[in-house]
């Protein structure tokens, strides 16, 4: 592996773009949550939290429901060449067993690790290589929730040697597939799924997962599933988003709580209650929080594969494939565009 890396940086990522996010963050009290991962700080407290709790990394019923779809998902891609765009990758684990598998049929990979983190993508990056060529990974630092133009980035924003790249003197046709794993509960389904469905073209997939509610009684499910959020861990990495802009752990408590969400969803959210005042001063702007108040810092929508697949069809997604893990608390899902906005 070289001493450097080539990183592309989306203008969604630039600075001033970032401050004018955190701002509005702190104006509307609701944290966009790229903020809980943006410093290597707290990318490592997520890693490490990712590492205790995550069903892939400790229930093997799940692991083998990932391993169906990425050979289902492998099985459909006809071309020699095909490049895994790996939409918040996170460690990139998943991704490269997804490409470790398309390289065991034989398949030329090509990764793009994109992420809001540049320690993730790194991370990412670091453990592709293990099964891609350096100079097939092109890392790609973004804001899914506010890059406009992210069909049009990811589509362009290629390296030379790249398969879909004009500049490639032997351009051969290849296929991409979207991955899109653990990310649709942190997004407001009206503002991911135009830009998924932008994303998708003829010949390009969607292989997504999303944390279930289990059992047939919705309300039922999402109670059951409250306290995998409330641990120590989890608590630990949300408090840092506050921590780092001066409020103090004696200032309140957080709360985790079942909320209804847009199209008849429901989400685990959590919010910070403060118990005094808090003045937090930034770029010339006073941001006071009584007690009383509260800031949302996170929320995880918690779907069913019936509302995910009518919530999909109505943005021109259409789930082709499924994988549910046992617990009946994840899924794996394939889909592909059906309208022509999604091609
Ligand atoms: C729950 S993790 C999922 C990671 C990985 N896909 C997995 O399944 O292990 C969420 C990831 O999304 C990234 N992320 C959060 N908000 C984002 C945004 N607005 N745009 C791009 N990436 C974002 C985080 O940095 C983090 O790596």
């Amino acid at each position: 592996m070289s001493a450097a890396a080539n990183i592309t940086i989306h203008a969604s990522q630039f600075p001033e773009n970032v401050r004018r996010d955190l701002l509005a963050s702190l104006r509307t009290r609701r944290v966009n949550h790229k903020f809980l991962y943006d410093s290597v700080k707290k990318t490592q407290k997520w890693l490490t939290l990712h590492q205790a709790y995550s069903p892939t990394r400790n229930d093997a019923d799940c692991r083998t429901t990932y391993q169906k779809s990425f050979a289902a998902a492998a099985a459909q891609i006809k071309s020699r060449r095909v490049r895994v765009i790996g939409l918040g990758c996170g460690g990139g684990q998943k991704d490269t067993r997804l490409l470790k598998l398309l390289k065991g049929r034989g398949k030329e990979v090509f990764y793009r690790p994109c992420d809001v983190s540049t320690a993730m993508v790194l991370t990412a990056r670091r453990t592709a290589l293990a099964v891609v060529p350096e100079k097939n990974c092109s890392p790609f630092v973004c804001d899914l929730a506010t890059a406009e133009d992210l069909g049009k980035t990811i589509r362009e924003g290629r390296r030379v040697g790249d398969p879909n790249d004009p500049r490639t003197a032997t351009r051969r046709p290849s296929q991409n597939l979207v991955t899109f794993f653990g990310m649709i509960p942190n997004f407001e389904p009206e503002q991911i799924l135009p830009k998924l469905a932008s994303l998708l073209r003829r010949r390009h997939s969607l292989l997504f997962s999303a944390n279930l509610a289990p059992g047939g009684d919705y309300a039922a499910g999402m109670k059951k599933i409250l306290p995998q959020y409330d641990n120590p861990l989890t608590r630990d990495w949300l408090m840092m988003f506050l921590l780092d802009l001066g409020v103090e752990r004696r200032d309140g408590g957080l709360r985790f709580a079942i909320e209804n969400g847009r199209f008849g969803l429901r989400r685990v959210a959590a919010r910070f209650h403060f118990r005094r005042l808090r003045r937090i001063e930034m770029e010339g702007e006073t941001f006071n929080f009584k007690g009383g108040d509260s800031i949302q810092l996170f929320f995880s929508y918690r779907y069913t594969p019936e509302r995910l697949r009518t919530i999909f069809h109505r943005y021109g997604l259409e789930i082709r494939e499924q994988w549910i893990a046992k617990s009946g608390e994840e899924g794996v899902f394939l889909c592909g565009g059906t309208s022509e906005e999604g091609r």
